[in-house]
């Protein structure tokens, strides 16, 4: 499928999401993939609030490109924060970088900084959008365009699932839509500082998150449904 017939889906879709199942919001991690459907949102003028969950660990780029995304379509991204008192016993419980400890130290701070936040963002929300896609991981190789989140108890629509890494740079460059630098240094998922690394050329795409885990253990809670039976995560 060529890049235009693609987009064209794309934004049928989101248009379809965004008449039938008000109120939705998309959540953003500023990543390659959510600057794709920040640009079609934004730029179409799309009914759909756009959020970021804002873990206190993110790396400034991250931090200046939603300053920057706000200058180039004036309009901005909502941002939720974890819950000051929850991060406060986090870090007394654990140690300021306790994630590295093991994977349920791991998961307890991904919990308090990310999960919680996002069931603050989604409540009262019919449906939600994400930038995931099947290729990143093991973990999302059954990923569906659109499907009850039994999680969240909402619709998750994932408009990217099928598109490859290519596509989404093909995307960015063609419509010159801003996206985080730390893509130029050898970043292909970022998420929070301590918890992210470049990856080498060859490497899974997902190789530089929580790089000292499993594939199979690498999700942050998010997206629970989207890994098969039996991970831990
Ligand atoms: S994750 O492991 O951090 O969940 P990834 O970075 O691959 O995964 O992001 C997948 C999708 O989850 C993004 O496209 C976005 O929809 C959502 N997401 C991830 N991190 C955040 C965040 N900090 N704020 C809002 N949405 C996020
Ligand atoms: Fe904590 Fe790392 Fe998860 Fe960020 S990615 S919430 S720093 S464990």
């Amino acid at each position: 499928m060529n890049l235009n017939h693609r987009v064209q889906e794309t934004l049928a879709l989101l248009q379809r999401a965004a008449r039938d199942f008000q109120p939705l919001a998309m959540a953003s991690s500023l990543g390659a993939e959510d600057m794709v459907l920040t640009d079609l949102i934004f730029k179409n003028h799309l009914p759909v609030e756009i959020f970021t969950l804002d873990t206190g660990r993110l790396p400034e780029p991250t931090q200046r490109l939603m300053a920057r995304v706000q200058e180039t379509y004036g309009q901005s991204i909502r941002v939720y924060f974890p819950e000051a008192i929850a991060v406060e016993a986090l870090v007394s419980r654990q140690g300021v970088n306790g994630f590295y400890h093991d994977i349920a130290a791991r998961q307890a701070c991904c919990a308090v900084r990310k999960v919680v936040p996002l069931g603050r963002a989604l409540t009262g929300r019919k449906a939600w959008i994400t930038g995931l896609r099947r290729e990143q991981s093991s973990t999302r190789a059954a990923l569906e365009v659109e499907a009850w989140d039994a999680d969240h108890n909402l619709t998750k629509f994932s408009p990217l699932a099928d598109w490859s890494r290519d596509a989404v740079w093909d995307y960015l460059k063609a419509h010159h839509v801003p996206y985080n630098v730390l893509h130029d240094q050898g970043f292909a998922s970022i998420g929070c500082s301590p918890c992210t690394r470049a990856i080498a050329a060859g490497e899974d795409e997902r190789a530089g998150r929580w790089w000292w885990e499993h594939p199979e253990t690498k999700e942050c809670g998010l997206h629970l449904s989207a890994q098969p039976e039996g991970s831990i995560a």
